[in-house]
C-alpha cells in the first residue's frame, strides 16, 4: 500500500534525483522579526530566501540551479528567457548562467526607454544579451525569442528557450519541497510546535513547500498573496499539481483549496498603497527589505489575514521573504515621496536636534 506520508530522508532522496548546480547559500535563516511582531501583535519567523546569496538573492536561486543542470542535461549552451521589465526570474537566471558558463538572451518587455534600474541594470551586469522590447514588440515577444533562438542554432549554437520548456514550470515546485524540508527542521529546532501559518507570495514556491509538508504530514497551513503581475494560480500553478507529484514520485500533492489565496492586490495599475506602507513597516522595524512587486504584496497581504483574524491564535507565523529586493530602486518616488525629501536647512534647525546633541542621544541611547 502507498504510504500517505513519507520521511523527511525519502522526500530529500526524491529530491536529489534532480541534479542541481549548487548555487545558493542553504540553509537560508529562520529569523524573528522583533518590531514587525511588536507592530502586528505577535510572534512573526522570516524565512529569508532574500538571502540566499547569488547576485541579491531570491526564491528563484533554487529554481536555476536545478535549471542549470537540466540546461546541460540537455546538450544546450545558451539559454533564452523571455520576462517582465521588472522580472526577478530573468536575473537570476542571468546569474546563474554566468556561473554555469552559458550565453544568456533576455527579453524584456515593455521595457523599451525605461530606465537602465533595478534588475534590467543587473542583467547588463551579468553580461547577458538585454532585448528592451516596446508594447508592440511585447505582444509578439515569444515570436521574436525564437526568431533569435533560431538564428543563434544556425550560427552553431544550441539554444535552451525557458519559455517553451516545461522544466522551468516544475523547478519552483522541487527546489522549494527542498525548502520545505529546511523550514521543517529550523522550525523543530526552535521549539515550535502546532499549527504554522506560511505566508507568501502565491506561485510555485509556495506549492513547493506546501508539498512537503503534505508529504511529512506537517500542519502548516498556507496564505498566498496574489502579486499584481501574476496570472491566475490554475494557469501556472495548479494545474502542474499532479505532474510534480508524478515526477517526484510522491505520495500526496497539493489542491487549490490547501491555500487561502488573497487577491486584492492581484491587477494592472502601480503599488496598492497597503503594498508601499508594508515596504516602509519592515524597512523600519526591523530593517527588512521588501519590494512593492512581489515580497511588499506579500507581507501587505498577511497584515491583512493576521487583522481580519484569518490567521488563528494558535498559529505560529513564517513570513517567506522570496527576495525581489533590487525593484525598491525603481520605485523612489512612491516609496519616499518628494514632500517627504523636501527637508531644507531652515526646517532641519527647527525639527531636529543638531548633529553633536543627535550623536550623544544615539550614545546614551535616548
Ligand atoms: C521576489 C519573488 N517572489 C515570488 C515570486 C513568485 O515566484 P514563484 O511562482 O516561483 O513562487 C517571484 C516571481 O518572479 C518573485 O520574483
Amino acid at each position: 500500500m502507498t504510504p500517505v506520508i513519507i520521511t523527511p530522508g525519502a522526500l530529500r532522496a526524491r529530491l536529489d534525483r534532480f541534479p542541481r548546480l549548487p548555487l545558493g547559500v542553504y540553509p537560508t535563516p529562520l529569523q524573528p522579526a522583533p518590531g514587525l511582531s511588536r507592530e502586528l501583535g505577535r510572534a512573526v519567523l522570516v524565512k529569508r530566501e532574500d538571502l540566499s546569496g547569488l547576485a541579491f538573492g531570491g526564491n528563484k536561486v533554487r529554481h536555476v540551479e536545478l535549471l542549470m543542470a537540466e540546461v546541460r542535461r540537455a546538450g544546450a549552451d545558451t539559454v533564452i528567457n523571455v520576462m517582465g521589465y521588472h522580472s526577478n526570474n530573468a536575473r537570476l537566471a542571468a546569474a546563474a548562467c554566468v556561473r554555469a558558463g552559458f550565453r544568456y538572451h533576455v527579453f524584456l518587455r515593455h521595457a523599451a526607454g525605461r530606465p537602465v534600474q533595478g534588475n534590467c541594470l543587473v542583467d547588463h551586469l551579468l553580461g547577458a544579451a538585454v532585448h528592451l522590447l516596446n508594447d508592440e514588440e511585447s505582444r509578439r515577444d515569444l515570436e521574436l525569442a525564437r526568431r533569435v533562438a533560431e538564428r543563434l542554432r544556425r550560427a552553431g549554437a544550441v539554444p535552451y528557450v525557458m519559455n517553451d520548456e516545461s522544466f522551468p514550470k516544475l523547478a519552483g515546485m522541487i527546489g522549494f519541497a527542498g525548502a520545505g524540508l529546511e523550514l521543517a527542521d529550523q522550525l523543530r529546532a526552535a521549539g515550535v510546535v502546532g499549527p504554522v501559518r506560511v505566508a507568501g507570495v502565491a506561485g510555485r514556491s509556495l506549492c513547493g513547500l506546501a508539498l512537503a509538508s503534505l508529504n511529512l504530514g506537517l500542519d502548516w497551513r498556507f496564505t498566498g498573496v496574489r502579486v499584481a503581475s501574476a496570472p491566475p494560480l490554475t494557469d501556472y500553478v495548479f494545474r502542474h499539481a499532479g505532474t510534480v507529484r508524478r515526477r517526484l514520485d510522491l505520495p500526496r500533492t497539493y489542491a487549490p483549496a490547501d491555500f487561502d489565496v488573497v487577491d486584492r492586490y492581484a491587477g494592472p495599475g502601480g503599488p496598492a498603497p497597503a503594498v508601499l506602507q508594508a515596504v516602509r513597516l519592515a524597512a523600519r522595524a526591523d530593517a527588512l527589505m521588501v519590494d512593492p512587486n512581489y515580497t511588499g504584496v506579500a507581507l501587505a497581504g498577511l497584515i491583512d489575514r493576521i487583522e481580519d483574524g484569518g490567521v488563528g491564535a494558535d498559529e505560529t507565523v513564517v513570513f517567506v521573504h522570496t527576495g525581489g529586493t533590487p525593484a525598491i530602486f525603481s520605485y523612489a518616488e512612491e516609496l519616499v515621496p518628494a514632500e517627504t525629501l523636501a527637508v531644507t536647512p531652515a526646517a532641519q534647525e527647527g525639527s531636529s536636534p543638531a548633529p553633536a546633541r543627535r550623536a550623544a542621544m544615539i550614545a546614551s541611547g535616548s
